[in-house]
């Protein structure tokens, strides 16, 4: 099972590609980006919305992220040759009586904005959705975004790290975990509405009020986000979203917010402070798994009992691939498919 049949597969789904900050602060310049090692030019068109085309021009091969956005359409910089959000040349400066020649065409892809992101996905033969976010609508909570960071590993793993129970005690000894309990609860994992959940119970530690701490229900929609529902000890709920936006097999950008619905007039540096810590104590050992990319392949690496929940993971993306394999229909199909576990069984590894 290669990386590039997994890349198929989440070519299928939406991922963020920049927040809609970046967006405004590039215009009128295009944003240019990477999603799945594809170059993209991303701009806000004005009427037509979010343009996403490949970020070549097929005159010359520049790249559009360095033209910029005139009347509703991408503009080369280089002969200013004009390129709609369909990906159709509109436009030929040298040439205004024409013809424009039919082979004047670059790809186009889907776009939409949600969370304060631009989502884009490569290809739509799949009838796939955005992962939820449940704070970002959720008035009792207080959303603050955290800098989006590029790693040095695949997103699948960057995704794996967040629900790698066993770590806690290990990388996180003092902050999430203790180092004297290293021995995780096995939670029941299920699979619903394309989502793979479980409950965690992190063992008893003090913890600063900022920590994003306690009771948790994680969910995981998938391929590439988490959110993790936090029950204070106090009574207070706070929340950890994250998608990892696969830039190439071994590298990725990682979207991510936290939430709170207590404390909102604190300081909200204050909270992302936190995770941010715990994001030191993480990178050394993710941005170090060799190699970079997850591997499918049974027997690659080894698990044990207290890896459920990345057997569970790395089951559901094997599943995908395998139903990829038979049309991209198939994917959504077993993305909605339900299941239970109680026991992993270790022949998935
Ligand atoms: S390279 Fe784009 S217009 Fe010539
Ligand atoms: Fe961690």
């Amino acid at each position: 099972m290669s990386t590039a049949a997994l890349s198929e597969v989440l070519e299928l789904f939406w991922h963020p590609v920049c927040t809609v900050e970046e967006l405004r602060a590039a215009a009128p310049q295009p944003l240019g980006i990477q999603l799945l090692g594809q170059r993209l030019a991303v701009a806000d068109l004005g009427e037509p919305g979010i343009g996403v085309v490949a970020d070549r021009c097929i005159h010359r091969s520049t790249r559009l992220s360095v033209g910029w956005v005139d009347d509703g359409a991408f503009r080369c910089g280089y002969h200013g040759w004009r390129w709609d959000a369909a990906g159709r040349c509109v436009e030929i400066p040298s040439m205004p009586d024409g013809p424009i020649p039919p082979r004047a065409c670059i790809p186009a892809y889907e776009a939409q904005l949600a969370y304060g992101l631009v989502w884009v996905r490569l290809d739509g033969s799949a009838d796939t959705s955005l992962p939820a976010c449940p704070a970002w609508d959720d008035t009792s909570m207080k959303v603050v975004a955290g800098t989006p960071y590029t790693w040095p590993v695949g997103a699948p793993r960057r995704v794996e790290n967040f629900v790698d129970l066993a770590h806690f005690a290990w990388v996180h000894d003092g902050s999430l975990g203790r180092r004297d309990e290293p021995v995780p609860p096995l939670p029941r994992i299920r699979r619903e509405a394309g989502e793979l959940r479980f409950d965690y119970e992190p063992p008893d530690m003090a913890t600063d009020q900022t920590a994003l701490f306690g009771y948790s229900r994680y969910r995981m929609p998938v391929p590439l986000t988490v959110s993790i529902d936090f029950d204070l000890a106090d009574g207070a709920h706070r929340n950890l979203w994250m998608t990892a936006s696969p830039i190439d097999d071994g590298s990725c950008r990682t979207f991510w917010y936290v939430s709170r619905d207590d404390r909102h007039d604190e300081d909200d540096a204050d909270h992302l402070a936190f995770q941010d810590l715990v994001l030191r104590e993480d990178e050394p050992l993710v941005t170090n798994q060799d190699p970079p990319s997850l591997s499918l392949e049974p027997g690659f690496e080894l698990s044990v009992r207290t890896d459920r929940v990345s057997i569970e993971y790395r089951r559901w993306l094997r599943e995908l691939v395998t139903a990829r394999a038979s049309g991209p229909a198939e994917v959504a199909a077993a993305v909605a498919a339900d299941r239970v576990v109680v026991e992993a069984p270790m022949e998935a590894r």
